[in-house]
Parts: structure tokens; C-alpha cells; sequence
């Protein structure tokens, strides 16, 4: 019997066929899937990155909350025009912590993978009060309730061991103050300001939305997007033909 007539079992009968497709495809899903469950990090550790500060993490919540990811995806993709409006390309380890990633594929409005740092804090709350009081054509909805509502310290500590869980390096220590740090880092030269500046080196302590009566949803909101893409130091790239 030649290979070929053995081939004709399985184009005879369907049963074999699949059975043998099933293994084809298994062979090749064991070759791409498993060295992932065997390499210390699949993931390029970058310098810069950290997990997000409790009240970063409590804007990303209302990020999601708001459904802001359904107009704003946050993913620069490495093509000449993206590059030339939003910067470098995203890098996977700019999401490493991000439970779950906010990449999205829907831009009603412009990315936001590197909005850290573009404007001014007052430019946000004003701009998410009313969008179009700064920009007359914008379609983008106001949220003017996330000044006034106060930031709920409820669940944040909960919120960071989740995220522990999952593997984002949560220290012991950052977990059991996560309460006082959400509050710290909006409140400048309070002992919590302190505190928080110690467990958290480098990061921005401001009165995000220039009330300083309360802690509220746009100090965490405003925390949130003036950190996205600026943990990574992309200033080597300058020269730009560096990133074509
Ligand atoms: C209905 C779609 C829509 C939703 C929902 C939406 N936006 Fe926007 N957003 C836009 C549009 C359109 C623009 C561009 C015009 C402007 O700047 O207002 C924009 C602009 C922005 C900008 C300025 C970006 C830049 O680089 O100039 C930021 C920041 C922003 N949005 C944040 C948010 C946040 C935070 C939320 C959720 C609370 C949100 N947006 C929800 C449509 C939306």
C-alpha cells in the first residue's frame, strides 16, 4: 500500500479526517503555546515600569466605569502616522499591569496610550466638566459629577491584593496602607503625602482637581491619565527617525 493510498482513508471517511485534523492542529498549538508556560517572563521587563499608585489604580477604575475605553483606545500602533501624532509605539510591557488592558479598537476620540503629561491638570477637569468649553466641536461627553463626587476609600485595599493575586508586585506594606495612600497623594504636605512619597518614589503628588476641601473622583481620574505613558523614558528617541 502506498502513502497515497493510505491517505485515502481519511478522504474517505470524515470521522478520521477530523481526528486527524484535531491532532495536526494540537501538534502545532503544543510547539506555539508551551515554551510560553516555560519562559521566566514573556514580557521584556522595561526600566520605568511600576504598578499603578492606589489612586492612579481608583481613575482607571472610573475609567472603566465611564466607559471612556469605548470612544478612546489606548494603543499606538507602530505605523508612520500614529508615530507622528502620538509618539512611540506602545510597548507590551507598558500594559503589564493593566487588569485588563485598555487597548481597545475604537477611536471616537484620539488615543490616550501617552495623554501623561500633554496637558495641564486644570486643562483635564475643565476639559472632562465640559469638553467642549476648550474645545467648541468636541462630541465628547461632560462628566461634572466626578467633581463633586467624593473618592471612595471602600475597596482599594481589596482592589491592590486583587491585583497582587494576579502578579502585579504589590508590596505587603503598600496593600495594608492602601486607604491612606489613595488620600496621600492627592493631599500635598499632609503626613499621608509623606508616607505615600516613601512607598511610592517617583510618583506625582498634586491636588489633581484644585479643590483641596476633598479628595473626589477627578483627583483619581486626573492621576490616572497624567500617568499613562510616561513611565517609560521614550526621550532616547527623540531623534525621530529612530522610530520609523
Ligand atoms: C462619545 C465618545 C467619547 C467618550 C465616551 C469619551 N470621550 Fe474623551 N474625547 C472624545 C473626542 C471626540 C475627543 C476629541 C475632542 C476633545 O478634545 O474634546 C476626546 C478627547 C479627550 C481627551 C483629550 C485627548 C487629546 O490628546 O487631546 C481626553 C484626555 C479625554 N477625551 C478623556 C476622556 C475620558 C477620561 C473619558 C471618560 C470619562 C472620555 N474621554 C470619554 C470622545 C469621547
Amino acid at each position: 500500500m502506498s502513502a497515497w493510498k493510505k491517505h485515502e482513508i481519511f478522504e474517505k471517511n470524515s470521522i478520521v479526517l477530523v481526528i486527524g485534523i484535531l491532532v495536526a492542529i494540537s501538534i502545532g498549538g503544543l510547539v506555539e503555546i508551551a515554551p510560553l508556560f516555560y519562559l521566566k517572563s514573556t514580557i521584556e521587563k522595561t526600566e520605568g515600569m511600576r504598578p499603578y499608585t492606589p489612586l492612579e489604580l481608583a481613575g482607571r477604575d472610573i475609567y472603566i466605569r465611564e466607559g471612556c475605553y469605548l470612544c478612546h483606545s489606548q494603543m499606538i500602533r507602530p505605523m508612520r502616522d500614529e508615530l507622528e501624532r502620538y509618539g512611540h509605539f506602545s510597548l507590551a510591557a507598558e500594559s503589564m499591569y493593566d487588569h485588563p488592558h485598555q487597548w481597545g479598537s475604537k477611536r471616537t476620540g484620539p488615543d490616550l496610550a501617552r495623554v501623561g503629561g500633554k496637558y495641564s491638570d486644570d486643562w483635564h477637569v475643565e476639559h472632562l466638566v465640559n469638553p467642549r468649553s476648550l474645545v467648541p466641536a468636541s462630541i465628547m461627553p461632560g462628566y461634572p459629577f466626578l467633581a463633586e463626587n467624593e473618592l471612595s476609600t471602600r475597596d482599594i485595599k481589596n482592589h491592590l491584593s486583587a491585583n497582587a493575586i494576579v502578579g502585579v508586585p504589590y508590596t505587603d506594606e503598600q496593600v495594608d496602607n492602601a486607604a491612606t495612600d489613595l488620600i496621600g497623594q492627592a493631599s500635598p504636605d499632609t503626613d499621608a503625602a509623606y508616607e505615600f512619597e516613601e512607598r511610592y518614589p517617583g510618583a506625582l503628588i498634586r491636588d489633581f482637581d484644585g479643590n483641596p476641601s476633598k479628595v473626589t473622583e477627578m483627583d483619581a481620574m486626573v492621576a490616572y491619565l497624567q500617568v499613562l505613558g510616561t513611565m517609560v523614558d521614550f526621550s532616547i528617541y527623540d531623534d525621530k527617525a529612530n522610530l520609523r
